[in-house]
């Protein structure tokens, strides 16, 4: 099933209840939120304050939290009790990725291991046993607006033979630069969870959001 998740990065906060009701109106039912602790990524973005509020104005949306912090592990307990329904973790940010992993699982959340663009899918080899979510980052992580990393085409690929000859069922997520001219030719490399920070929230957010999931159809 193709799911599109809007990243909540791009939005406009001044307006912040309006607009998360305009994507959850036009048929997004899940919120992608990037959490930077300005350590592992050169950029600090929002965290628990902003998050309950988020919460708070569409409680019956799901939100995927993008941790880009390290030791991610340190705040589980934290977006447990914000009512994350999954939590990505970045492969590059821990050394004990498999125990924190296992540690996600066992709160009951879905979980999330991501790569950054320079880091092989050989490194979460290993643990894709264990996730829901494989997010492969699209752009350098830390900001929104990048382009798209063009080799990421192979990765996606890539990923999906590896799920495919181990008989898994991860859902293949897709974080940055996505819009409305490369989605056709990501979903049919194989990705089927898509982030859109500034295609949804740059311009018209209902008719953005309207017209991506119309494209994933
Ligand atoms: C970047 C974040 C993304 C970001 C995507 O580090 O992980 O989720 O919001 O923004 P766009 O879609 O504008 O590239
Ligand atoms: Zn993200």
């Amino acid at each position: 099933m193709n799911i599109l998740a809007p990243s909540i990065l791009s939005i406009d906060f001044g307006h912040m209840e309006d607009e998360l009701k305009k994507v959850v109106n036009a048929g997004a039912d899940i919120i992608h939120v990037d959490v930077m602790d300005g350590l592992f990524v050169p950029n600090i973005s929002f965290g628990p304050p902003v998050i309950k509020y988020v919460k708070k104005a569409i409680p019956d949306t799901k939100l995927d939290l993008h941790m880009m912090v390290k030791d991610p592990i340190r705040y589980l307990n934290t977006y447990v009790s914000l009512g994350m329904s999954d939590i990505t973790i970045h492969a590059e940010a821990t050394k004990h990725l498999r125990e924190d992993l296992l540690q996600i699982k066992e709160s009951g959340l879905g979980v999330g291991v991501a790569v950054s663009p320079d880091t092989p899918l050989s490194a979460v080899e290993n643990v894709l046993d264990l996730i829901d979510i494989l997010l492969i980052m699209t752009v350098y992580p830390g900001f929104g607006g990048q382009s798209f990393r063009e080799e990421s085409y192979d990765k996606i690929r890539e990923a999906v033979q590896m799920r495919e000859t181990r008989g898994l069922s991860f859902d293949i997520e897709v974080d940055g630069g996505v819009n409305a001219e490369n989605i056709d030719k990501i979903l049919a490399a194989g990705a089927n969870m898509i982030v859109a920070g500034s295609a949804v929230f740059n311009g018209d957010t209902e008719a953005n959001t309207k017209r991506l999931l119309e494209m994933m159809k």
